[in-house]
């Protein structure tokens, strides 16, 4: 198998309509995937890497995790728990830096190549106005840290390269939508997924290393 698209995580609200609208040549890498790429398995993030080969010009990892059944975000101090911060580190933070340390070194070379994680806005530390969501603000804030890092690095072999963190908004999949408030500007994951696909199409290497918003615009860390 070869490529040039990767998306990661296509079985995700936001994933599923990305995936469709990247086309039937992409390569999709997911849990139920063949092969199968689980965040938390460092040998099905390699083996699914070396499956596409090089020359990648666009990756995007649409996975994250904001809640399960054992897992709500924190209103209070008081409702942390180790366990749900390593969860939440393990998949919104190691599990992308895992997927750079193996797809950053696949994209091409000679040309302007993108990888984009899928981020959150509540993970800049300068726009925390409301507090909360402990686990979910701590592990992306350190995605955007991770991605910063890995952006300096990549810019010293591949100076055409972007590798950026996205916000996509507020958009109704499962992740947010216990959580949408009435009154918020709520997006489909069809126009979601258009805007960052518009966004991705307007990067060039001086945005690497940035938060985006869906307009394109730069989030303050
Ligand atoms: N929705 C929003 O309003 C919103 C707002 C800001 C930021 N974001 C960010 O956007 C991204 C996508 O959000 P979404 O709303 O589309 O979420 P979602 O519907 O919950 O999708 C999450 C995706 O992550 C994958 N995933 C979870 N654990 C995994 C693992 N161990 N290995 C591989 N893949 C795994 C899921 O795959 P499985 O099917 O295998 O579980 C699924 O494809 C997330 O990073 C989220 O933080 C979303």
């Amino acid at each position: 198998m070869t490529a040039t698209q990767v998306l990661i995580g296509p079985t995700g609200g936001i994933g599923a309509v990305l995936a469709a609208a990247m086309g039937p040549g992409t390569v999709l890498l997911g849990r139920s995937t063949v092969p199968a790429l689980d965040l938390l398995d460092e040998g099905s993030i390699a083996a699914a890497a070396s499956s596409c080969g090089s020359g990648l010009t666009l990756v995007i990892d649409a996975t994250g995790f904001l809640h399960d059944a054992e897992f709500q975000p924190e209103k209070s101090l008081r409702q942390i728990d180790p366990a749900h911060l390593a969860r939440s580190f393990a998949l919104n933070a190691t599990g992308p830096a895992l997927l750079m340390k193996h797809f950053l070194p696949l994209l091409a070379r000679d040309e302007r190549a993108v990888f984009a994680t899928l981020s959150a806005r509540v993970g800049s530390i300068s726009d925390n106005r409301l507090g909360g969501w402990y686990a979910y603000r701590a592990s992306k804030a350190a995605l955007n840290q991770l991605v910063r890092t890995a952006a300096i690095e990549l810019a010293r072999t591949r100076p055409l390269a972007v590798c950026v963190a996205l916000h996509p908004g507020t958009v109704d999949t499962g992740l947010s939508g216990p959580f949408a408030k009435n009154g918020l500007d709520v997006q489909t994951p069809a126009a979601a997924a258009a805007k960052l696909l518009t966004s991705i199409a307007g990067l060039t290497a001086e945005r690497s290393g940035t938060l985006i918003d869906q307009n394109g615009l730069t989030i303050p860390f």
